[in-house]
Protein backbone atom coordinates (compact mmCIF):
# COMPACT_ATOMS: atom_id res chain seq x y z
CA UNK A 1 0.00 0.00 0.00
CA UNK A 2 1.50 3.45 -0.84
CA UNK A 3 0.74 5.48 2.72
CA UNK A 4 1.31 9.04 2.75
CA UNK A 5 2.38 8.90 6.26
CA UNK A 6 3.98 6.26 7.91
CA UNK A 7 4.85 7.32 11.51
CA UNK A 8 6.80 3.72 12.12
CA UNK A 9 9.76 5.29 9.57
CA UNK A 10 10.54 7.84 12.51
CA UNK A 11 10.93 4.35 14.68
CA UNK A 12 12.49 2.10 12.40
CA UNK A 13 16.23 2.25 13.93
CA UNK A 14 17.63 3.07 17.29
CA UNK A 15 19.90 5.64 15.73
CA UNK A 16 16.45 7.03 13.94
CA UNK A 17 14.64 6.63 17.34
CA UNK A 18 17.36 8.99 19.34
CA UNK A 19 17.66 11.51 16.01
CA UNK A 20 13.83 12.59 16.91
CA UNK A 21 13.70 12.26 20.51
CA UNK A 22 12.92 15.57 22.11
CA UNK A 23 12.60 15.08 25.85
CA UNK A 24 16.10 14.54 27.51
CA UNK A 25 16.21 13.84 31.26
CA UNK A 26 19.72 15.40 32.87
CA UNK A 27 21.11 14.71 36.50
CA UNK A 28 21.36 18.71 36.74
CA UNK A 29 17.82 18.61 36.52
CA UNK A 30 17.31 16.25 39.37
CA UNK A 31 16.74 17.69 43.17
CA UNK A 32 17.46 14.54 45.87
CA UNK A 33 15.64 14.87 48.93
CA UNK A 34 17.97 13.43 51.97
CA UNK A 35 16.31 13.27 55.62
CA UNK A 36 18.81 14.29 58.56
CA UNK A 37 17.55 12.39 62.06
CA UNK A 38 18.43 13.33 66.06
CA UNK A 39 16.82 10.28 66.67
CA UNK A 40 19.11 7.95 65.90
CA UNK A 41 22.99 6.99 65.33
CA UNK A 42 22.78 4.57 62.55
CA UNK A 43 21.41 5.32 59.53
CA UNK A 44 17.59 3.86 59.63
CA UNK A 45 15.92 2.52 56.22
CA UNK A 46 12.01 4.09 55.87
CA UNK A 47 9.94 0.66 55.92
CA UNK A 48 7.65 2.16 53.11
CA UNK A 49 10.25 3.80 51.31
CA UNK A 50 13.04 1.21 50.31
CA UNK A 51 16.07 2.51 49.51
CA UNK A 52 15.38 5.93 51.13
CA UNK A 53 17.55 6.18 55.06
CA UNK A 54 17.22 8.65 57.72
CA UNK A 55 20.95 9.70 58.55
CA UNK A 56 22.28 11.09 61.76
CA UNK A 57 24.80 14.05 60.90
CA UNK A 58 27.47 11.93 61.35
CA UNK A 59 26.68 9.91 58.07
CA UNK A 60 25.21 12.51 55.81
CA UNK A 61 28.13 12.79 54.12
CA UNK A 62 28.24 9.59 52.35
CA UNK A 63 24.57 10.18 51.33
CA UNK A 64 25.68 13.82 49.70
CA UNK A 65 29.00 11.37 48.48
CA UNK A 66 26.70 9.19 46.46
CA UNK A 67 24.40 12.02 44.89
CA UNK A 68 27.62 13.84 44.29
CA UNK A 69 29.07 10.41 42.22
CA UNK A 70 26.12 10.26 40.11
CA UNK A 71 26.29 13.81 39.03
CA UNK A 72 23.09 14.68 41.08
CA UNK A 73 23.87 19.35 42.00
CA UNK A 74 21.17 19.77 44.18
CA UNK A 75 19.98 18.62 47.45
CA UNK A 76 17.06 18.98 49.78
CA UNK A 77 17.35 18.36 53.09
CA UNK A 78 14.31 17.73 56.04
CA UNK A 79 15.00 16.82 59.48
CA UNK A 80 14.09 14.71 62.21
CA UNK A 81 14.61 16.73 65.82
CA UNK A 82 15.02 15.14 68.83
CA UNK A 83 12.91 17.48 70.48
CA UNK A 84 9.43 18.68 69.46
CA UNK A 85 6.95 21.21 70.90
CA UNK A 86 4.37 23.45 70.40
CA UNK A 87 6.27 26.44 68.29
CA UNK A 88 8.63 23.89 66.67
CA UNK A 89 11.32 25.79 68.29
CA UNK A 90 14.09 23.12 66.53
CA UNK A 91 12.68 24.28 63.30
CA UNK A 92 14.54 27.47 63.35
CA UNK A 93 17.10 26.70 66.28
CA UNK A 94 20.98 28.07 65.16
CA UNK A 95 21.91 24.21 65.95
CA UNK A 96 18.83 22.59 64.84
CA UNK A 97 19.55 19.50 62.54
CA UNK A 98 19.41 21.14 59.66
CA UNK A 99 21.08 24.02 59.99
CA UNK A 100 23.86 21.53 61.51
CA UNK A 101 23.55 19.59 58.11
CA UNK A 102 23.73 22.38 56.20
CA UNK A 103 26.70 23.67 57.50
CA UNK A 104 28.58 20.42 57.40
CA UNK A 105 27.51 19.91 54.03
CA UNK A 106 28.08 23.34 52.70
CA UNK A 107 32.21 23.05 54.37
CA UNK A 108 32.49 19.34 52.32
CA UNK A 109 30.72 20.54 49.15
CA UNK A 110 31.11 24.28 48.44
CA UNK A 111 29.49 23.90 44.95
CA UNK A 112 26.32 21.84 45.57
CA UNK A 113 23.03 23.50 45.76
CA UNK A 114 21.73 22.89 48.80
CA UNK A 115 17.80 23.47 49.05
CA UNK A 116 15.65 23.14 52.21
CA UNK A 117 12.21 22.23 53.23
CA UNK A 118 11.20 25.12 55.31
CA UNK A 119 8.18 23.86 57.10
CA UNK A 120 7.20 23.10 60.46
CA UNK A 121 5.07 19.54 60.59
CA UNK A 122 8.86 17.52 61.49
CA UNK A 123 9.16 19.94 64.61
CA UNK A 124 5.86 20.19 66.24
CA UNK A 125 4.38 18.01 68.87
CA UNK A 126 1.12 18.04 67.22
CA UNK A 127 2.33 17.24 63.71
CA UNK A 128 0.61 20.59 61.93
CA UNK A 129 2.59 22.21 59.89
CA UNK A 130 1.30 25.71 61.50
CA UNK A 131 0.52 27.42 64.94
CA UNK A 132 -2.78 25.72 66.63
CA UNK A 133 -5.12 28.02 68.19
CA UNK A 134 -7.36 26.90 71.00
CA UNK A 135 -10.31 25.71 68.86
CA UNK A 136 -7.38 23.59 67.35
CA UNK A 137 -7.38 25.20 63.95
CA UNK A 138 -4.35 26.29 62.49
CA UNK A 139 -3.74 29.60 62.44
CA UNK A 140 -2.08 31.67 59.52
CA UNK A 141 -0.66 35.16 60.60
CA UNK A 142 1.22 33.85 63.47
CA UNK A 143 2.61 30.87 62.04
CA UNK A 144 4.28 33.10 59.24
CA UNK A 145 7.03 34.78 61.81
CA UNK A 146 8.03 31.45 62.51
CA UNK A 147 8.23 30.21 58.75
CA UNK A 148 10.59 33.44 58.19
CA UNK A 149 12.61 32.36 61.15
CA UNK A 150 13.09 28.78 59.90
CA UNK A 151 13.75 30.55 56.45
CA UNK A 152 16.31 33.21 57.79
CA UNK A 153 18.08 30.30 59.98
CA UNK A 154 18.60 28.08 57.13
CA UNK A 155 20.37 31.09 54.63
CA UNK A 156 22.57 31.74 57.59
CA UNK A 157 23.84 28.22 57.66
CA UNK A 158 24.35 28.35 53.68
CA UNK A 159 21.31 27.45 52.31
CA UNK A 160 21.05 28.50 48.95
CA UNK A 161 17.31 27.91 47.96
CA UNK A 162 14.47 27.45 50.63
CA UNK A 163 11.51 25.77 49.81
CA UNK A 164 8.41 26.70 51.75
CA UNK A 165 5.98 23.98 52.21
CA UNK A 166 3.48 24.78 54.50
CA UNK A 167 1.14 26.65 52.29
CA UNK A 168 -0.29 29.41 54.44
CA UNK A 169 -0.93 32.44 52.73
CA UNK A 170 1.24 35.18 52.37
CA UNK A 171 4.12 33.12 53.58
CA UNK A 172 6.00 33.92 50.03
CA UNK A 173 6.61 37.29 51.33
CA UNK A 174 7.05 37.41 54.56
CA UNK A 175 9.93 34.74 54.34
CA UNK A 176 11.30 37.38 51.38
CA UNK A 177 11.21 40.19 53.70
CA UNK A 178 12.55 38.43 56.17
CA UNK A 179 15.85 37.65 54.24
CA UNK A 180 15.78 40.85 52.84
CA UNK A 181 16.25 42.83 55.78
CA UNK A 182 18.58 39.48 57.43
CA UNK A 183 21.09 40.71 54.26
CA UNK A 184 19.77 37.49 51.87
CA UNK A 185 18.86 39.71 49.09
CA UNK A 186 20.51 36.15 47.08
CA UNK A 187 18.80 33.42 48.84
CA UNK A 188 16.82 32.22 46.49
CA UNK A 189 12.77 30.67 47.40
CA UNK A 190 11.14 27.84 45.57
CA UNK A 191 7.59 27.96 46.99
CA UNK A 192 5.42 24.85 47.02
CA UNK A 193 2.83 27.05 45.04
CA UNK A 194 0.45 24.38 44.19
CA UNK A 195 0.18 21.63 46.90
CA UNK A 196 -2.77 19.04 47.48
CA UNK A 197 -4.06 17.79 50.67
CA UNK A 198 -2.33 14.54 48.83
CA UNK A 199 -2.63 10.60 50.72
CA UNK A 200 0.72 10.62 48.23
CA UNK A 201 2.48 11.65 50.81
CA UNK A 202 1.43 8.90 53.08
CA UNK A 203 5.18 7.14 52.99
CA UNK A 204 7.04 10.66 53.57
CA UNK A 205 5.23 11.05 57.14
CA UNK A 206 6.90 8.37 58.20
CA UNK A 207 10.12 9.58 57.15
CA UNK A 208 10.41 12.44 58.07
CA UNK A 209 8.04 11.59 61.41
CA UNK A 210 5.54 14.40 60.59
CA UNK A 211 1.91 13.12 60.48
CA UNK A 212 -0.76 15.30 61.84
CA UNK A 213 -1.28 14.12 65.56
CA UNK A 214 -4.93 15.00 65.04
CA UNK A 215 -7.37 16.07 61.87
CA UNK A 216 -5.52 16.87 58.38
CA UNK A 217 -4.15 18.95 56.45
CA UNK A 218 -7.37 19.90 54.58
CA UNK A 219 -7.64 23.91 55.63
CA UNK A 220 -4.22 24.74 54.12
CA UNK A 221 -3.41 22.23 51.80
CA UNK A 222 -5.27 22.84 48.52
CA UNK A 223 -8.42 20.04 47.66
CA UNK A 224 -7.05 17.51 45.13
CA UNK A 225 -11.13 18.31 43.71
CA UNK A 226 -10.74 21.58 43.16
CA UNK A 227 -10.09 23.05 39.71
CA UNK A 228 -6.92 24.51 37.54
CA UNK A 229 -8.36 27.67 38.44
CA UNK A 230 -7.58 27.71 41.74
CA UNK A 231 -4.20 26.16 41.44
CA UNK A 232 -3.14 29.06 39.29
CA UNK A 233 -4.24 31.90 41.43
CA UNK A 234 -1.99 30.00 44.30
CA UNK A 235 0.75 30.22 41.49
CA UNK A 236 -0.08 33.54 40.63
CA UNK A 237 -0.30 34.71 44.20
CA UNK A 238 3.62 33.28 45.09
CA UNK A 239 4.96 35.02 41.88
CA UNK A 240 3.42 38.28 42.93
CA UNK A 241 4.93 37.83 46.57
CA UNK A 242 7.91 37.04 45.04
CA UNK A 243 8.46 33.25 44.58
CA UNK A 244 11.64 32.46 41.94
CA UNK A 245 10.53 28.98 41.26
CA UNK A 246 7.19 27.23 40.93
CA UNK A 247 6.85 23.94 42.59
CA UNK A 248 3.44 21.72 41.76
CA UNK A 249 3.23 18.87 43.98
CA UNK A 250 2.26 15.73 43.42
CA UNK A 251 3.92 14.56 40.63
CA UNK A 252 1.76 12.04 38.20
CA UNK A 253 -1.61 13.15 39.31
CA UNK A 254 -1.46 16.66 38.24
CA UNK A 255 0.47 16.81 35.63
CA UNK A 256 -2.16 19.41 33.68
CA UNK A 257 -1.30 21.65 35.75
CA UNK A 258 2.84 20.96 35.76
CA UNK A 259 1.53 22.08 31.98
CA UNK A 260 -0.60 25.21 32.66
CA UNK A 261 2.13 26.19 35.11
CA UNK A 262 4.58 25.94 32.31
CA UNK A 263 2.20 27.48 29.85
CA UNK A 264 1.43 30.69 31.93
CA UNK A 265 4.52 31.60 34.29
CA UNK A 266 7.86 32.48 33.22
CA UNK A 267 9.42 31.07 36.57
CA UNK A 268 11.44 27.54 36.56
CA UNK A 269 8.41 24.80 37.00
CA UNK A 270 9.52 22.38 39.43
CA UNK A 271 7.54 18.65 40.33
CA UNK A 272 7.52 16.99 43.58
CA UNK A 273 7.67 12.98 42.64
CA UNK A 274 6.70 12.23 46.12
CA UNK A 275 6.96 9.72 48.54
CA UNK A 276 3.57 7.35 47.53
CA UNK A 277 4.48 7.24 43.81
CA UNK A 278 7.93 6.44 45.04
CA UNK A 279 6.59 3.76 47.34
CA UNK A 280 4.13 2.43 44.60
CA UNK A 281 7.04 2.28 42.05
CA UNK A 282 8.98 0.42 44.72
CA UNK A 283 6.32 -2.12 45.84
CA UNK A 284 5.30 -3.34 42.50
CA UNK A 285 9.26 -4.05 41.28
CA UNK A 286 9.92 -5.87 44.53
CA UNK A 287 6.74 -8.23 43.75
CA UNK A 288 8.25 -8.37 40.12
CA UNK A 289 5.20 -6.92 38.56
CA UNK A 290 6.71 -3.92 36.68
CA UNK A 291 10.43 -2.82 35.74
CA UNK A 292 11.42 -0.50 37.99
CA UNK A 293 14.36 1.27 35.67
CA UNK A 294 11.82 1.43 32.68
CA UNK A 295 8.81 2.76 34.46
CA UNK A 296 10.80 5.22 36.38
CA UNK A 297 12.15 6.87 33.20
CA UNK A 298 9.01 6.88 32.17
CA UNK A 299 8.04 8.71 34.73
CA UNK A 300 10.58 11.15 34.44
CA UNK A 301 10.23 11.69 30.43
CA UNK A 302 6.46 12.60 31.60
CA UNK A 303 7.67 15.51 33.97
CA UNK A 304 9.83 16.38 30.96
CA UNK A 305 7.15 16.60 28.56
CA UNK A 306 4.59 18.08 30.60
CA UNK A 307 6.93 21.32 31.37
CA UNK A 308 8.84 20.56 34.18
CA UNK A 309 12.21 21.93 33.82
CA UNK A 310 13.44 20.34 37.67
CA UNK A 311 12.27 17.55 39.39
CA UNK A 312 12.10 16.91 43.10
CA UNK A 313 12.57 12.68 43.65
CA UNK A 314 13.88 10.27 45.85
CA UNK A 315 14.69 8.42 42.57
CA UNK A 316 17.31 10.99 41.58
CA UNK A 317 20.70 9.10 41.94
CA UNK A 318 19.07 5.58 40.49
CA UNK A 319 18.05 7.96 37.32
CA UNK A 320 21.67 9.83 37.23
CA UNK A 321 23.40 6.32 37.24
CA UNK A 322 21.04 4.96 34.88
CA UNK A 323 22.03 7.64 32.46
CA UNK A 324 25.59 7.19 33.02
CA UNK A 325 25.21 3.12 31.83
CA UNK A 326 24.10 4.09 28.55
CA UNK A 327 26.47 6.34 27.40
C1 LIG B 1 6.04 19.04 54.83
C2 LIG B 1 6.23 18.26 53.58
C3 LIG B 1 5.49 17.16 53.11
C4 LIG B 1 6.11 16.74 51.94
C5 LIG B 1 7.17 17.61 51.71
N1 LIG B 1 7.20 18.55 52.73
C6 LIG B 1 4.38 16.40 53.70
C7 LIG B 1 3.11 17.02 54.04
O1 LIG B 1 2.81 18.16 53.66
O2 LIG B 1 2.38 16.35 54.76
C8 LIG B 1 5.72 15.55 51.11
C9 LIG B 1 6.80 14.94 50.33
C10 LIG B 1 6.56 13.53 49.86
O3 LIG B 1 5.48 12.95 50.05
O4 LIG B 1 7.50 13.00 49.26
N2 LIG B 1 5.08 20.02 54.79
ZN1 LIG C 1 4.52 20.83 56.84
Amino acid sequence: MNLTHRMRRLRRTPAIRRMVQSVYIHPEDMIYPIFVTELSDKPQEVSSMPGVWQFPLDDVLTEVDRCVNAGIEAIMLFGLPAEKDEKASQAYAQDGIVQKAIRKIRAAYPELIITTDVCLCEYTSHGHCGMIAADGDVQNDPTLTLLAKTAVSHAEAGADILSPSDMMDGRVAFIRQALDDAGYQNVSIMAHCAKFASAFFGPFRDAADSAPQFGDRKTYQMDPASGARQALEEIALDVDEGTDFIIVKPGLAYLDLVSQAAENFLQPIVTYNVSGEYAMVKAAAEKGWIDEKKVVMEMMYAFKRAGADIIITYHAIDVANWLKEEQ
